[in-house]
């Protein structure tokens, strides 16, 4: 049932922001999911798994962000210095990412990088979505084509690192 409605959605191509905002969520649950699992003194291996999957979420959302939805951003907002700063933003997220994916929960400042990396992020989101996004819309911005090609590149991204199919079963289950 989930999986149909997701299908219908998809093939009449999502709203840009809505998809974007998707992301959003779901990377804030993952970062609260990995807090919870430090604080609870988690082990490695399960820690490990999570973090990585939070940096692959952040890479294929900011890698979209940057090749499709920043250019049109350029085009259309007055206050480019809003695009400018976003990309340095993801430049300091993806720079901790590297760290991270480097790294064993072992060793030091393992959970400290991950959680700097979710205040990062929390702050990055919320100027996407109070500022960008606002005047995206505003702009008259069609959402719809800008969503499908946000969602080509991010299946096509995912595909490529091989969990395109792992998200499909996940919802199928
Ligand atoms: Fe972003
Ligand atoms: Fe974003």
């Amino acid at each position: 049932m989930a999986s149909t409605q997701r299908k219908t959605s998809a093939a009449a191509g999502p709203d840009a922001i809505e998809l974007l905002i998707a992301d959003h969520k779901k990377v804030k649950a993952l970062f609260k999911q990995y807090k919870k699992l430090a604080e609870e003194g988690g082990a490695a291996a399960q820690k490990r798994e999570l973090a990585l999957q939070i940096c692959q979420e952040l890479t294929v959302h900011t890698q979209i962000e940057e090749e499709i939805f920043y250019p049109a951003a350029r085009r259309f907002l007055e206050e480019k210095d809003l695009v400018d700063e976003a990309t340095v933003e993801h430049a300091s997220a993806k720079d901790l990412i590297e760290q991270i994916q480097s790294m064993q929960p072992r060793e030091k400042l393992y959970d400290a990088k991950v959680i700097v990396l979710g205040e990062y992020v929390e702050h990055h989101i919320k100027e996407e979505q109070n500022e960008m996004f606002p005047q995206i819309k505003a702009a008259g911005v069609d959402l719809q084509k800008l969503g499908a090609k946000l969602l080509q590149r991010k299946n096509a991204l995912l595909s490529e690192l091989g969990l395109l199919e792992e998200e499909e079963e996940a919802i199928e289950a």
